[in-house]
């Protein structure tokens, strides 16, 4: 149920986290799934998509495109690719919501279309960055304008797209993934490099759809015109909404917390090798990929269990960012519990988010008590391996920063009151019922009356 707008989480001091947490389907991999079953020749069986307001933004802006969707029904949804393999021309703006994947993968769909399109989004969506995706489509002929760098973007259609290739300055898979949409429908062969890995989820399913897509070295190839083939897609656990339990569960679960079904795809998973540095207790067990069904399995999906062990200050490298840059905020939270001092730099794009991360959780830290600096690209934390007090903190109206606070709850020694949190339905509708779980003592309530 979609929480009434400027509720508010209040949660009491949990210290005991247990049991089994069940983590809903994959974000990213939900909103290319629609997107790639969109382009392809027959049907697309989507199994767990994720039935939350990004993915459904990117559902609808789909079948506002002409295509036709079955459900979701229970995580299940069928893509009819479309007839002759077009899309046609939306009647209105297409409104991503918080959805910034959907707003810059759609960019990249969209530029090669025989017809024009506009992208808006909500106040969030609307300040954040899309130059960096219309740069390179411009280089590949897309005639794409933003109004002064952020959305509205408008496209227009009747372009011929041509292959290029493109350094990207930042490690985006955003970035990446519009190009390679893009480059299915330019002449020539694409060519990618990235700066650093960045989730690889487009490449991974381009090739389960039949594209051939080479990879080496840094440098993703994808030759255009190629003909996608609807097939079955099984999407795995989200590993950026079993962070906050994985965090949860390293602070505070003495018997143990498990988590399953998860999607470990490498380009995603740092925060594990960042808790392991600082001492936490993770066991990974990885699914039988026959069991996962007939299709060969396009993610790896394993159980995780974790208990709770004392965790020790670490400095990142800033080379770790990019495979943990959706986890930093609840990793910032396991850095307040730990011994000593955490380092983060590097992570200048997490003032692009959703929110200003860096500046939401330092002032969110700083107001139960825990000593923290905000840098220009990055944090400084001492930890309170005693634990901190509760207080009021601001989400921002961003989904993560909301239940990375929610997860402090288990190591204060007040009732923690998080405000604006109906972003959270945008990847983690149950999240509440969830964490009440596994032991947090969280409730939703309305605002206050102001
Ligand atoms: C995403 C890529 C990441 C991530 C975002 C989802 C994706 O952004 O932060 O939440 O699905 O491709 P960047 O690629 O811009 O780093």
């Amino acid at each position: 149920m979609k929480p009434p707008a400027l509720s508010r989480y209040v949660v009491q001091p949990s210290r005991h986290i247990h049991g089994v947490a069940s983590v809903p389907g994959d974000k990213s991999i939900s909103h290319r799934a629609l997107m790639l079953g969109s382009l392809a020749e027959g049907d697309t069986q989507i199994h767990d998509f994720l039935e939350s307001e990004d993915c459904l933004a990117t559902l609808i802006a789909l079948r506002q495109l002409g295509v036709s969707i079955e459900g979701p029904n229970g995580g299940h949804v069928i893509v009819h690719g479309p007839q002759a393999g077009r899309l046609h021309a939306a009647p209105e703006a297409l409104d991503m919501g918080n959805a910034g994947t959907a707003m810059r993968l759609f960019m990249g769909l969209l530029a090669g279309q025989p017809f024009d399109s506009k992208l808006i989004g909500d106040a969030s969506l609307m300040r954040r960055p899309m130059e960096r995706v219309a740069v390179p489509l411009r280089l590949m002929g897309a005639e794409i304008s933003t109004a002064d760098g952020r959305p509205p973007v408008e496209i227009r259609g009747h372009t011929t797209l041509a292959a290029i290739d493109y350094e990207m300055p930042v490690p985006s898979a955003q970035v990446k993934s519009a190009i390679l949409l893009a480059a299915l429908r330019a002449d020539g062969r694409t060519r990618v490099v990235e700066p650093a890995p960045s989730r690889d989820h487009t490449e991974r399913m381009l090739a389960a759809f039949g594209a051939e897509v080479l990879h080496s070295d840094g440098t993703i190839a994808l030759q255009g015109g190629q003909q996608l083939h609807g097939t079955r897609v099984q999407v795995p656990g989200d590993f950026s909404s079993a962070a906050f339990f994985i965090v949860a569960g390293c602070l505070a679960a003495r018997q143990g917390l498990v988590l399953r079904g998860v999607g470990l795809n490498p380009t995603r998973t740092g925060l594990l090798d960042l808790l392991r540095e600082m001492g936490a207790d993770i066991r990974v067990r990885p699914w039988d990929q026959d069991s996962l069904g007939a299709h060969s399995p396009i993610e790896p999906v394993a159980d995780i269990e974790v208990r709770a062990s004392p965790l020790y200050g670490i400095k990142v490298a800033p080379a770790a960012v990019p495979l943990a840059i959706d986890e930093l905020p609840v990793f910032f939270i396991a850095a307040a519990c730990a011994q000593g001092e955490t380092l983060v730099r590097g992570a200048l794009e997490l003032r692009v988010k959703e929110s200003d991360r860096l500046s939401a959780m330092a002032s969110g830290l700083a107001q139960l008590g825990v000593e923290v600096e905000l840098l220009a690209d990055g944090l400084w934390i001492r930890g309170a391996s005693d634990g901190f007090g509760g207080g009021a903190i601001d989400s921002h109206g961003d989904h993560r920063i909301a239940m990375a606070f929610a997860t402090a709850a288990v190591r204060a020694r007040g009732p923690i009151e998080i405000r604006d949190v109906a972003s959270v339905a945008t990847s983690f509708p149950n999240f509440v019922a969830s964490a009440r779980e596994v032991g947090l003592q969280i409730e939703l309530c309305p605002a206050p009356a102001s």
